[in-house]
Formats: C-alpha cells, structure tokens, sequence
C-alpha cells in the first residue's frame, strides 16, 4: 500500500514543486513505483515533468469536479519516470466548485483509494494557500512533507502550517503526521541560513532531514527543459541532493516497518477459542421456559 505525502507549504517559491518533481524521480530511479499528483492551478509540476498543461485531456479537476474515474486521469509518460495526475488553471474554478460538495474535504481521498495500491508513494504538490485543494490533499495523506527555506520569517509560517495539520488530524484525518521538514535553497555562505537552520534542530529534533538542499542553478534550470534535474544533470548537486533526500525517506519507512513488525511481534497472542459444539445453545437465545 502506498505511502501518501502531502508536499505543503503555504508560503509561495519555497521549493514544493522543485522537491515534488525530483523526489518522485528519485524514488523511481530507485525502482519505486510512484505517482505524482499536481494540485496546483499553476500546473508546475505536470509541466516540469514534460506533460503539457495546455493540451491536457483529464485533469485533477475531472477528478475533484466531475467524479471522473480516476485510472482515467492517469498519464503514466513523463520525463521522470513516474506516473502523473496533471494540472493546470481549470483547477482555480474547481477549487471554488468544491464548496458545492456536502463532503468536500474527502474527493480527492475516495477516488484515490482506487488506484493508491498500485503505488509505493504517491506525492501531491500543493498550492502555496491552505485553501480547499490542500485540505483535500492532507486529508488524503498519511503526512505532509514541508519544504522550508531558511529564512527570518520561514519559523512563524512553520507554526502555523502545523497547527493547520494538528487541526485536521483532530477533526477528520487522525492519523495525519508531518514526515519531515526539508531545508531547501540553502546558501550556506549566509549566516542566516545557519542560524534558523539550528533554530529548526532544536526545535523540531529528527522532523527536520539531514539531507538538506542546497541553492543549485541546474535545478532552476531544468523545469524549462520539461525535465527533473536528474534527466538534466545527474551529476549536479542539486539531483544529488534529491537522490540523497530520497534514500533518506526510504531508510525511515524500512525502519518504521521493522518497529511495526516488532511491536506487533511483541503484542501476546490472542488465545484461540475452542469451537463451540454445534448443537449448544445460541448465549443470544432465550432460555427455554421449562413445561409446567
Ligand atoms: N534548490 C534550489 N536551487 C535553486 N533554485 C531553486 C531551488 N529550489 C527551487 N528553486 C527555484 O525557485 C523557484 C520556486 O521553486 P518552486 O516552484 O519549487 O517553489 P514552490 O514552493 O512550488 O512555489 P509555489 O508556492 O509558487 O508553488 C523556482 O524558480 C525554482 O526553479
Ligand atoms: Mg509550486
């Protein structure tokens, strides 16, 4: 069963589309089976992965809007090696065409649990907005991967993205967790980027990855060939450092596996009941009233 992760930041240009695109080609490179779910209006990570927002068939919006089966909407050609639900501006008007739905929060959710086991991971990028499309997208998730930049006001937007995550997970998504926080475009000749990058480890301890990402000029530049950086440079540091960040995630989720495994392991037994002789009395019958 695939590992649902919501790429969410409010906060605009931090990186959620950049770390959607090259983590989904990473983890195909490493033979996971992964799907990358666009839902931002502004179509980003369908055009970074060589699927043309202009000329798209089925969309999310068909998905989220029209109840479209889902398995339709798949394009499983793109430049990265994964599968893709595309995007692109039809998604504005849907997001105001959710409000009509009694059960809004739970689309994307129940038409993706048709396909979610075809999958190891399935990544949804979100806009830079708390808004209906990324409520949809935590509720479908299992956690949320935030991108950060490190950066003076990046803590104060942090705080508020995880009180929004606590909320849902109270109200409606119990188990939603945050997976991780990444510090992306990091310029370490920058004092300040050291500085809340600490401030990050202390606060949040073994949320925060080790990989970080630093500012590369390849990973700006391959959206513009349609490419993850990996198809671009795989030598730059940029794909190395996506590379680096996917092996990460997978080394937590074999260890999370092995806990689960143990804990499971260690819980006792439940004794198993001998069966009951066919002809004894239902405990739900009636007694029978004795003749008289
Ligand atoms: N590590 C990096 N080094 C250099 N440039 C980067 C890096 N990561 C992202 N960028 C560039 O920064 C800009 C913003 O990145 P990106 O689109 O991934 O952010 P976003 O959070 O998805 O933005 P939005 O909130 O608008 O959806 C883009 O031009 C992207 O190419
Ligand atoms: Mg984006």
């Amino acid at each position: 069963m695939a590992k649902v992760i919501a790429i969410a930041n409010q906060k605009g240009g931090v990186g959620k589309t950049t770390t959607c695109v090259n983590l989904a080609a990473s983890l195909a490179a490493m033979q996971k089976r992964v799907l990358l779910i666009d839902s931002d209006p502004q179509g980003n990570a369908t055009m970074a992965s060589g699927v043309n927002k202009f000329n798209l068939q089925n969309s999310i919006t068909q998905v989220l809007i029209d109840g479209k089966d889902i398995r339709e909407c798949v394009v499983d050609k793109t430049s990265g090696g994964y599968h893709i639900i595309p995007a692109n501006e039809d998604l504005t008007a849907a997001e105001v065409k959710l409000l009509d739905f009694l059960v809004r929060e739970f689309r994307l959710k129940n038409a993706l649990a048709a396909i979610v086991d075809n999958y190891d991971y399935v990544l949804i990028d979100c806009p830079p907005s708390l808004n209906l499309l990324t409520v949809n997208a935590m509720c479908a998730a299992d956690s949320i991967l935030v991108p950060l930049q490190c950066e003076y006001f990046a803590l104060e937007g942090l705080t508020l993205l995880i009180d929004t995550v606590d909320q849902l997970a109270r109200a409606v998504n119990p188990n939603l967790k945050i997976e991780g926080i990444l510090r992306t475009m990091y310029d370490n000749r920058n004092r300040l980027s050291a500085d809340v990058s600490q401030d990050l480890e202390q606060s949040f301890g073994d949320l925060v990855y080790k990989t970080i990402i630093p500012r590369n000029v390849r990973l700006a530049e391959a959206p513009s060939y349609a490419k993850p950086a990996l198809y671009y440079d795989k030598n730059s540091t940029g794909t190395k450092s996506y590379l680096a960040l996917a092996a990460e995630i997978l080394e937590k989720d074999v260890l999370e596996a092995k806990r689960h495994a143990a804990k499971a392991a260690a819980q006792p037994k439940a004794k198993a009941h001998p069966a009951a002789p066919s002809t004894a009395p239902s405990a739900a019958a009636p007694a029978a009233t004795p003749s008289a």
